[in-house]
């Protein structure tokens, strides 16, 4: 199995064309809805979008852009955001709906706001947006309340064109953060220590437009991982990189997953039934909470009792209540969920509450008796590419009505 382009990369470096005129050339870029609506996105401020077509995908960003980001495609997806600080940065001004709840709960901007506006931007709300304006920012040093990839990546996309040295303490640390500064690195900026707690940036006067290879996405590649713990069988993930993935690894090696790196990617295979451990997610280099879904269903077979912490998002259980229908056994407690792992879950009509979830439930489904229908499958379609033909290509038997 070839592991697609990373979605949660992707997107930002879709938005980073906001921050030099040129034409951009991205290849791993996964055909996913996702991507779709970032292109969609580009395309309302003015851009000319084409592809994903073979994983490549062309940017051409002109001189001058509407600088907003329209409710409609906000809402749509969140991530939308992150075109505030690139829109500030180079045009001095922004209107960027501002994002509602969504699944996990509330998910406030408040981060990005406060390291925009020690940047130099001033901000107000109205009718629903968040309307930012500034001159030419200026680099300071900025403490991030808590390491926020999102926060993280609107300060240094920020920072790159604002005038002297910015310092990102407590930034988040996820690989997608480090391939946005080798992304802005290609484009002339001065980024060093992506990928630590400490960012530095060099602000320059212009940046310009490039080619760029995404990263594997760590999260597809551990939905087929999970895979392979709840059906049994054996996998061979091309292009997968394992230095993304420590965590996740050694927690599933715990679980009895066996696993090892290949020359380009990673192995994994499982001959007796998984044990059941402890999870908690934690910023990177912690278990991310994207991958947690995937856990709870690993160990709604596995054999045991394993006890999973979110500390991340606070509604990120919802998918529970579906795969208590489909038999598990889980009893969440505030941020806390018991999964006593059963020999056998049992097929059952579900709904998919979001991307990771939807797909933790296809997972889950491998390990249930009879047929189970997964509503909701456009959650899916945010995430991965061609879900279902992968399943399919390992023997799942499982297919898109
Ligand atoms: C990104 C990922 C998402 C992943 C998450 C955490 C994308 C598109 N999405 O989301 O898949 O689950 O990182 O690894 O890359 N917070 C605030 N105020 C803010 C910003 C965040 O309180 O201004 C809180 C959030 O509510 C949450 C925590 O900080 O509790 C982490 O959020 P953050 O890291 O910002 O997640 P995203 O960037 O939205």
């Amino acid at each position: 199995m070839r592991v697609a382009g990373a979605k949660n990369s992707v997107l930002k470096l879709l938005a980073a064309t906001v921050l030099a005129e040129g034409e951009y050339v991205l290849h791993n870029v996964p055909d996913i809805a996702d991507v779709h609506c970032m292109a969609d996105l580009l395309r309302a401020m003015g851009m000319t979008v084409t592809g994903p077509v073979g994983g490549t995908m062309t940017v051409a960003s002109p001189a001058d852009l509407v600088p907003e980001a329209p409710y409609e495609l906000v809402e749509r997806m969140r991530a939308s955001i992150v075109v505030l600080g690139p829109l500030l940065a180079r045009f001095g001004q922004a209107r960027v709906a501002m994002p509602g709840g969504d699944d996990f709960g509330s998910r406030p901007i408040d981060m990005h706001i406060k390291a925009l506006e020690s940047l130099g931007a001033s901000f107000r709300t109205e009718h629903g947006y968040v309307v930012g304006r500034s001159d030419r920012l200026l680099g300071t040093r900025l403490l991030l309340e808590f390491p926020s990839v999102g926060a993280t990546e609107n300060a240094l996309m920020a920072a790159v064109l604002a005038k002297g040295t910015t310092v990102i303490d407590n930034a988040a640390r996820e690989p997608e953060i480090a391939d946005l500064a080798a992304f802005l690195n290609r484009m002339g900026a001065q980024v060093l220590g992506a990928g630590t707690s400490t960012i530095e940036v060099e602000g320059v006067e212009t940046l310009s437009s490039v080619e760029h290879t995404v990263i594997p996405d760590r999260i597809e590649a551990a939905t087929f991982l999970a895979a392979v713990g709840v059906a049994g069988g054996e996998i061979t993930l091309e292009g997968a990189r394992p230095d993304h993935m420590d965590m996740l690894i050694a927690k599933l090696g715990d679980m009895g997953l066996r696993i090892s790196p290949t020359t380009d990617g990673l192995w994994a295979s499982r001959s007796r039934r998984l044990r059941s451990v402890d999870v908690a997610t934690l910023p990177y280099p912690g278990l991310a909470t994207d991958y947690k879904p995937l856990l709870v269903a690993l160990l709604s077979v596995a054999d045991g009792v394993g006890i999973v912490t979110e500390n991340l998002f606070s509604g990120r259980f919802r998918y529970v209540d579906e795969l208590k229908r489909m038999g598990a056994d889980i009893r969440t407690e505030a941020h806390h969920a018991i999964v006593r792992g059963r020999e056998r879950l049992s097929g059952a009509p579900v709904k998919a509450p979001d991307i990771r979830a939807g797909a933790a439930l296809v997972v889950a489904a491998l390990a249930a008796d009879g047929e189970t229908v997964v509503g909701g499958a456009e959650h899916i379609d945010r995430g991965y590419e061609d879900f279902v033909p992968k399943l399919a290509a390992l023997g799942a038997d499982v297919h898109r009505p």
